[in-house]
């Protein structure tokens, strides 16, 4: 299962010159191919809405995910709520960003997913979720 927090459903326009310019769903397909030649299946999503994030991390535990690969967008940043459900689901999650947050404004050096994933892939651009898929697949 791969979710995307806020503002990510703009990508492709926002702040090209930080995020690149592939739309999700590019990054979505780019995802579901790959994880054809692994033979995984792909569940990929996007909310702008904590707590939709936090129903989406529980229903992963609920169905028989394999491994959540999660861009919590600036919610990374903030979210207790993020940190206690991926404690409480006990499935491995992998922090995911486009860019390099500690490479950025000091706000967004701490991360509160950073604190309970098992794995973080950053500043790679789209390419941060391919190698956690491909590391998400070695769990
Ligand atoms: C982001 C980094 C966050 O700091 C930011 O709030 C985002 C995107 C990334 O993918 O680089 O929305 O998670």
């Amino acid at each position: 299962m791969v979710l995307n927090g806020p503002n990510l459903n703009l990508l492709g326009t926002r702040e090209p010159e930080i995020y690149g310019h592939d739309t999700l769903d590019d990054i979505a397909a780019r995802l579901v191919a790959r994880g054809a030649e692994l033979g995984i299946e792909i569940d990929c999503r996007q909310t702008n809405h904590e707590g939709m994030l936090v129903d989406w991390l529980h229903e992963a535990r609920e169905g028989g995910v394999h491994a959540v690969l999660l861009n919590a967008g600036a919610y990374t940043h903030t979210s207790i709520a993020l940190l206690d459900a991926i404690k409480a689901i006990q499935l491995p999650v992998i922090e995911v960003h486009l860019s390099d947050p500690e490479a950025r404004e000091s706000f967004r050096h701490l991360s509160y997913v950073g604190m309970a994933a098992v794995d973080c892939v950053k500043g790679l651009g789209p390419d941060s979720y391919l190698v956690a898929l491909d590391r998400a697949a070695a769990l």
